[in-house]
């Protein structure tokens, strides 16, 4: 393709975790050009300096605070606007759909990202069906994306762990916990592989208006473990079966500890990892079969050609010392 016919995407969030190898997969598909939203005080980071090098156009903006039509410069002639935004933020990208629909933005794609979950059952969830009834009446195009989870955050890592979040870190006892049965699937996908099925999604016409459920496999927790312990026996005694009951007096106690969305609360954030714990693998809302039955495609069926990591490789490259 050429420069002429690459069609414009705008990733705000470009040197986050999830926006970052979604950049980086959109240039390697060579079907787009790549704009790149990065906060003032971020601009530092060295994932910058690589996303420039690959061709990705940097954006320094304060984009939560900038000015309306700010936004609606950025976005004019740019066809697709991906968000990849902090979950801090998500409330705050009705600012960026209002632009984006008077730009004449082709599609939106909300920082999603996560595993399917009714209206109800998780609070960061709630915090996005919010957001999108704030999309869907809008009438800006769009597609849902949701993955799942990422690969590391399901695998029990050898120790010592290192959390990747301080609010993670809070909770560090809880990384061999292992809820349900053990038999329950969830779709999962190394992070850094994204990007790979997003560039087939957004330049599909028609998923527009569409969930797209973005995986490279599923795997019960007794899977998981099955394979931890195959590349990493010493994992076999660290596995903490814990009960339905405990998993729900933990919601319960988590929700009484605070009426704000307090990631500083240790019972708050144990609370809210129990209820998504129990969502993925006690009532089973993010298994392949249950995303199809509510609808959502499957990438991974709909572009059978684009590589795929299963679990296994995955967990015999993570625990065999090359961890990504
Ligand atoms: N499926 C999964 O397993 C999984 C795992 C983690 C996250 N997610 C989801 O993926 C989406 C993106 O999350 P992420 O982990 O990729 O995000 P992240 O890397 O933590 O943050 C994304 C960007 O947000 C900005 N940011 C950081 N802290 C912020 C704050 N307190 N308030 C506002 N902005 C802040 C930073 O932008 P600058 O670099 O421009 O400063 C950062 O690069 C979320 O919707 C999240 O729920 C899913």
């Amino acid at each position: 393709m050429s420069k002429e016919t690459e069609k414009r995407v705008v990733v705000v969030g470009v040197a986050g975790r999830t926006g970052e190898p979604i950049a980086r997969s959109l240039i390697d598909s060579r079907r787009f050009l790549v704009a790149g939203v990065v906060r003032p005080e971020s601009v530092g980071k060295p994932a910058i300096k690589e996303l420039e090098g690959l061709g990705v156009s940097i954006i320094p903006l304060d984009w939560q605070n900038a000015a309306p039509r700010v936004l609606e410069a950025l976005f004019t002639d740019v066809e697709t606007v991906i968000s990849a935004c902090h979950p801090a933020a998500i409330a705050d990208q009705a600012k960026l759909v209002d632009a984006a629909k008077a730009a004449g933005v082709k599609r939106f794609v909300p920082s999603d990202w996560s595993a399917i979950a009714p209206r109800g059952a998780l609070k960061l969830e709630d915090m996005k069906h919010t957001f999108h009834d704030y999309l869907f009446e809008s009438g800006l195009p769009y597609t849902l994306i949701a993955l799942g989870t990422w690969y590391d955050g399901i695998f029990p890592p050898i120790p010592p762990y290192i959390a990747p979040t301080a609010e993670r870190q809070l909770i560090a006892d809880t990384v061999y916990h292992s809820f349900g049965t053990g038999q329950v699937k969830n779709t999962l996908i190394n992070r850094l592989n994204v990007g790979r099925l997003v560039a087939r999604v957004i330049d599909d016409e028609d998923t527009i208006g569409k969930k797209v459920l973005v995986n490279e496999d599923e795997a019960s927790l007794d899977e998981v473990w099955s394979l931890a312990e195959k590349y990493a026996p010493q994992l076999a005694p660290l596995r903490v079966r814990v009960s339905d009951e405990d998993v729900e007096r933990t919601i319960i106690e988590g929700a009484a500890s605070s009426t704000t969305f307090d990631l500083k609360n240790v019972k708050f954030i144990k609370g809210l990892f129990n209820e998504a714990m129990k969502s993925l693998y006690i009532s089973g809302h993010n298994s392949e079969a249950a995303a199809r039955a509510d609808g959502w495609i499957i990438a991974r069926e709909r572009y059978p050609d684009v590589p795929l990591q299963t679990a296994e490789e995955w967990a015999k490259e993570y625990y065999g010392g090359s961890r990504r």
